[in-house]
């Protein structure tokens, strides 16, 4: 946690509103997935991590129903206002769209807000980059109205109401996974949650003697225009196709093996890679954590690079920057395995990384990367984090 941004926050919110008296500061963490990728809701499992990076903000109630909001990372933006008594969904394409759709997702759930706050916010997550700054923002208002009004939810609900805010108000059918790893984020650990049921387990990392770097190809990736609803509509394609020849509620439902005696029933060939993709990768995904849990990292580094392949050629959403950060990295010795990391079209790669060959990776990398592209590529070490917390 970097408490300067808390003061950065207050002193915005000073500048803004005056003073920050009676002003609460709240974080919430980003995420970074270490495998299970576009599983999340094809009811299989994912397994990220929640980082020490994240979304912090300030707030105070009002005495009438006004919201007003500032960014730090969006100054030109200003003081954006709106009244809680007229949000409307997919009105609103701003940053403020994540704050004003949680407020909203509060209320489809029956808890009114008697009053507006005024709002701001920093973070140090870069934007756009898959790291879920979106999400982190989502959960770090839902914890500033849980505490500002005192409504009784627990951080599962604050993930729900994260995700509904973010597909029914913004208008992006993201899963669940985003929101749960910020909400139920645990330092040193990583989740294993099954979206099917919202059954979790915390699972430690033990990362002596290695690192995990996030490589961000600092090409951004824009989920709502790009193919991700399609990729959606192609996976309940291919659902379909498979309940007429087996009982399931979901694409995960099925085995590899289970999936290769069924897969001709779906006809469209794309169809039947996105499917190949979420069968395979929930697998993987399972079979990640049974091999992290025995130790076995260069097992689970394998499992990795065998991600990023289905992720680039069964479900097609990776993109050259990716796919060098991803398969430079795993030529590099010391490097247990690499992949692309979030939705994809864009954003960063997940590598794990012995300690000692940190500097080797990042000057290999940069090198290969500038050879090829116009602009350059960063590195953020990175460890799990904890979930929101008021500050
Ligand atoms: C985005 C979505 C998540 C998940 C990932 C892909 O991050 O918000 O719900 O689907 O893509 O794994």
């Amino acid at each position: 946690m970097d408490m300067q941004l808390k003061e950065t926050v207050l002193n915005a919110f000073r500048d803004k509103y005056g003073s920050d008296e009676g002003a609460k500061c709240f974080f919430a963490p980003g995420r970074v997935n270490l495998i299970g990728e576009h599983t999340d809701y094809n009811g299989g499992h994912v397994f990220p991590c929640a980082l020490t990076l994240g979304t912090y903000c300030a707030a105070r109630k009002r005495d009438d129903s006004l919201i007003r909001l500032y960014s730090v990372n969006f100054p030109d933006e200003g003081v954006l206002e709106d009244d809680i008594r007229k949000l409307v969904p997919l009105s609103d394409k701003t940053w403020a769209s994540y704050v004003k759709g949680v407020v909203w997702a509060f209320e489809e759930r029956g808890m009114m807000l008697p009053s507006g706050f005024d709002f701001v916010v920093a973070g140090d997550l870069p934007a756009g980059a898959g790291l879920s700054s979106s999400a982190s923002l989502e959960v770090a208002a839902g914890a500033m109205i849980r505490e500002l009004y005192g409504f009784d939810v627990s951080n599962v609900d604050l993930a729900l109401i994260g995700q509904r805010a973010e597909n029914e108000y913004c208008g992006m059918s993201c899963g669940i996974m985003d929101q749960f790893a910020s909400a139920m984020g645990k330092k040193d650990s990583a989740v294993f949650l099954d979206t099917g049921t919202l059954e979790y387990e915390y699972v430690p990392l033990p990362m002596d003697g290695k690192k995990l770097i996030i490589s961000n190809t600092n090409k951004k990736h824009s989920l709502v225009d790009s193919a991700y609803n399609d990729r959606r509509r192609e996976c309940e394609e291919a659902l379909s196709a498979l309940k007429e020849e087996k009982d399931i509620k979901a694409l995960c439902d099925l085995s590899p093996e289970e999936f290769s005696r069924y897969q001709e029933a779906i006809k469209d060939p794309v169809a039947k890679k996105r499917a190949r993709h979420a069968v395979t990768e929930d697998d993987r995904t399972v079979k990640a954590v049974s091999v992290l849990k025995a130790g076995d990292l260069g097992a689970f580094g394998k499992l990795m690079n065998g991600s990023h392949e289905s992720l680039k050629n069964d479900y097609e959403v990776s993109c050259d920057e990716l796919d060098l950060l991803a398969e430079e990295a795993q030529k590099i010795p010391g490097v247990l395995g690499s992949r692309m990391t979030g939705g994809g079209f864009g954003g960063c790669t997940v590598s794990l990384v012995e300690d000692d060959k940190v500097e080797l990776f990042k000057e290999t990398l940069l090198a290969k990367y500038t050879e090829k592209f116009e602009h350059e590529c960063s590195f953020y070490v990175v460890s799990a984090g904890n979930g929101p917390e008021e500050i």
